[in-house]
């Protein structure tokens, strides 16, 4: 029996017409986009395209996207190039982030705070309610840096970014959205939401690896991270990686495009492992369930099991399964987001199934089955958790 990935908040797999939209300029159209001659003209002509078409699946304009190198880079260039920026103009910048935001946000917040004497605040999330936006307004002035995600990554937990855009800019601040697991799940358009800075990355949207970008409105000025030629309009130099961009347009104008149809796809998926699971074991909890949910991503806690061995009794039965980010497996720390969300006395094991393009319903209960048994088992045996 084939494997099954039910790990694509972790990373995906490139699709055909990503691979084929890329093709020519990883050979035949090499050229350096600062090149003045035919083969220079022809690559800039490339990322003069790519960037249009990002811009018209985000609701942006073609100025306002800078291609950057992923998601991390991304979400540090957004804070850190703002506070920067916010410094230089004799300011002291205050950062305000919610409590499941992830590592590159979190991480990058703990740096503005040596680097550029940044204040921070973290903002507590409800795990069984939206988030009240609200109390911001009392927080925020024209130094303040506001950074909430669209949707977080180990629960699918969505954050109502509308309302938060629109209190934050009432107050004069600067709000960024990291929307890395949103886009093509749920809407992400700029034209009809205020933030002021976006954050993207390629391959969890069937994209390159390694390809993100930056979304910065008109209007709002960040310092560069990076010194060097001009590229990015300065604020991203080094040459750029134009098949990269080509890929990643592509990526992101086909999950845009698609996104309605997928959403409701994965949901019913989603609803379906869901209550599978819950049905035949006790002791699960859906981690966020009374919150907003993005359509793709399921964190169970569960009872009486360890979870680093209940992850590898799944991949044993063939079935891909993760913690929670990624990023931070290998780790042994919980993770920040189920400890900010149940505490820190909170003792089941996280599983994160997160589902995308290549998931079927077969696929779905199939991992029901096995969960089932897995857990079942372990718990029989007495195995520690
Ligand atoms: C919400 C979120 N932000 C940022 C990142 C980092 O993106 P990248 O892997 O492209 O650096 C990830 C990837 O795990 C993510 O899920």
């Amino acid at each position: 029996v084939k494997p099954v990935y039910l790990d694509y908040a972790a990373t995906t797999p490139m699709r055909p017409e990503v691979r084929a939209a890329m093709a020519p300029f990883l050979e035949e159209v090499f050229g350096n986009p600062s090149s003045a001659h035919r083969w220079g003209r022809a690559a800039a002509a490339a990322l003069a395209e790519a960037r249009a078409e990002v811009a018209a699946a985000l609701g942006a304009r073609p100025s306002e996207i800078y291609f950057v190198r992923g998601g991390t880079e991304s979400d540090n260039l957004a804070l850190l190039g703002r506070c920067a920026h916010i410094r230089s103009r004799g300011g002291t910048p205050k950062l305000v982030v919610s409590a499941i935001e992830h590592h590159a946000i979190m991480d990058s917040a703990r740096h503005a705070r040596e680097a550029f004497s940044a204040d921070c605040v973290v903002l507590e999330v409800p795990s069984d309610h939206p988030l009240d936006v609200e109390a911001l307004g009392d927080e925020v002035d024209e130094d303040t840096v506001v950074s909430l995600m669209w949707v977080n990554n180990e629960t699918g937990i969505r954050l109502p970014i509308r309302r938060a855009a629109e209190v934050v800019r009432e107050g004069g601040g600067t709000l960024h959205s990291d929307a890395v697991q949103a886009i093509g799940k749920v809407p992400v358009d700029v034209s009809d939401t205020p933030v002021d800075l976006l954050t993207v990355t390629g391959h969890k949207i069937y994209g390159p690896k390694g390809s993100g970008l930056l979304f910065v409105r008109t209007g709002i000025d960040l310092a560069p991270l990076l010194h060097g030629g001009g590229q990015e309009r300065a604020l991203r130099p080094g040459t750029e990686d134009v098949a990269g961009a080509m890929g990643l347009a592509t990526a992101v104008r086909l999950v845009v495009a698609e996104r309605e149809e997928e959403s409701e796809r994965l949901r019913a998926l989603r609803d379906a492992l869901e209550e599978r699971l819950r049905g035949a074991l006790d002791g699960v909890r859906i981690n966020g369930l009374g919150a907003p949910r993005a359509p793709h991503i399921t964190s169970l806690g569960i009872q009486g099991v360890d979870g680093q061995a209940l992850l590898t009794a799944l991949d044993l039965e063939g079935v891909a399964a993760s913690g929670g980010s990624a990023c931070a497996s290998g780790s042994t720390k919980g993770s920040h987001v189920i400890e900010a969300l149940y505490g820190e006395a909170d003792t089941r094991a996280t599983v994160r199934f997160s589902l995308g393009r290549g998931v079927t319903p077969e696929q779905i209960e199939r991992t029901a089955a096995v969960t089932i048994d897995v857990v079942a088992r372990m718990r029989e045996s007495g195995a520690p958790s």
